[in-house]
């Protein structure tokens, strides 16, 4: 499925997904992880990719980079970035748009960095990887000036992972990630490993980073609270789909998805912070999702309809796309056509 319309009234995206397919192999069946994203991430802009543990957020960001190792494969879609469909580039081609145009940082990044390498080693291996060999002074000036830049003190320099506190550890991973200028990062439950009052000032410092660099990002999360403090646009996952995509105000003042109202309902204040109830009522076998849409075995408005034809992505509201029969297309103030 690919929907006609663009997802919001705006410019061309930097990053643009398209039916993006990415399915586990199993002993009983293909586990549809992924089954048909489509987003838009536009210039500068921070959108929240956020939706129950397992609904495919983590496969859809590997999906994107081209990460996705065995039993996970990409079973279809695009990924346009900069008007390229990394999916039909060269493995080397990849390589080379990783970290310089588009960088992750993975779900539990902080645990992955090698304990017996000092933090300055680990940066410069990014850099060094990606440009090649360059003078020592200027490598380390500038690693120190991404130290700085993180909120990190200069002494990091010279520590090892395990001499650092999470929300510093969190820190250098951001610092790997924006070592090379990418335009876009992809940042997976970034905060979430963090104690509360470290999760909001990490938060801070990666606003501050994607503002002073421009970056545009994607922050996958489960907490809405933080994420409505950080994005600009949220798009809400439900086992493998996108259901709805809004900005933030409209998404916490009125969700059109059935899913996502759940979601908003589930937030008690903007203030409080919880992460999302998983699996309340039935959900299906994510190796065989029921024909039409994928909600209906937990959906209150469940129609005849529903139950044979898959709802696409429509527009609800001004920026605000739902996936759902409940809401017609408007026939004359949809989206710009591509
Ligand atoms: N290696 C694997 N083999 C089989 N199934 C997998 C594998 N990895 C992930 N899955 C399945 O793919 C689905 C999506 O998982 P994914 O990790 O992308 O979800 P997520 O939204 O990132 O969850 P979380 O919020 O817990 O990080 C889940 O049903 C999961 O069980
Ligand atoms: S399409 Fe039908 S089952 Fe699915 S969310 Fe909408 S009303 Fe509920
Ligand atoms: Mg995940």
């Amino acid at each position: 499925m690919s929907h006609s319309t663009s997802m919001t009234e705006a410019n061309a995206p930097v990053l643009r997904v398209r039916d993006l397919r990415v399915y586990y192999e199993t002993p009983k069946g293909d586990v549809l992880a992924v089954d048909g994203v489509d987003l838009d991430l536009f210039e500068g802009e921070a959108l929240g990719l956020v939706g129950e543990s397992g609904c495919g957020k983590s496969t859809a960001a590997m999906g994107i980079l081209q990460l996705v190792n065995p039993p996970g494969r990409i079973v279809g879609g695009s990924v346009e970035l900069g008007g390229r469909d990394l999916l039909k580039l060269s493995e080397e081609e990849v390589r080379q748009i990783r970290w310089t145009r588009l960088a992750l940082i993975p779900q539990g990044a902080m645990n992955s960095l090698n304990p017996t390498m000092r933090v300055a080693s680990q940066i410069e291996d990014v850099i060094v990887a990606h440009e090649g060999a360059q003078r020592k002074e200027a490598l380390r000036l500038r690693i120190l000036e991404l130290l700085r830049r993180v909120g990190l003190p200069e002494r990091v320099y010279d520590l090892y992972p395990h001499e650092l506190s999470g929300g510093m550890k969190q820190r250098v991973c951001i610092a790997m990630a924006i070592a090379l200028n990418p335009r876009v990062i992809i940042a997976d439950e970034s905060t979430s490993a963090l104690d509360v009052v470290v999760q909001r000032v990490v938060a801070q410092t990666i606003q501050r980073v994607r503002h002073d660099l421009g970056m545009a990002m994607i922050m996958i999360g489960h907490d809405m609270g933080l994420m409505a403090q950080m994005v600009d646009r949220i798009a809400v996952m439900y086992a493998g789909k996108v259901v709805e995509v809004a900005p933030v105000r409209a998404l916490f003042a009125t969700p059109r998805h059935p899913y996502a109202q759940l979601l908003i309902d589930s937030v008690p204040t903007l203030r409080e912070r919880k992460p999302l109830r998983s699996s309340e009522g039935i959900t299906h076998d994510p190796r065989n999702p029921p024909p039409g849409c994928i909600f209906q075995l937990r959906c209150p408005h469940v129609m005849d309809v529903c139950r044979s034809a898959a709802p696409q992505l429509k527009r609800v509201g001004p920026g605000q796309w739902a996936a759902c029969h409940l809401y017609a297309e408007p026939a004359e103030e949809g989206g710009r056509h591509e």
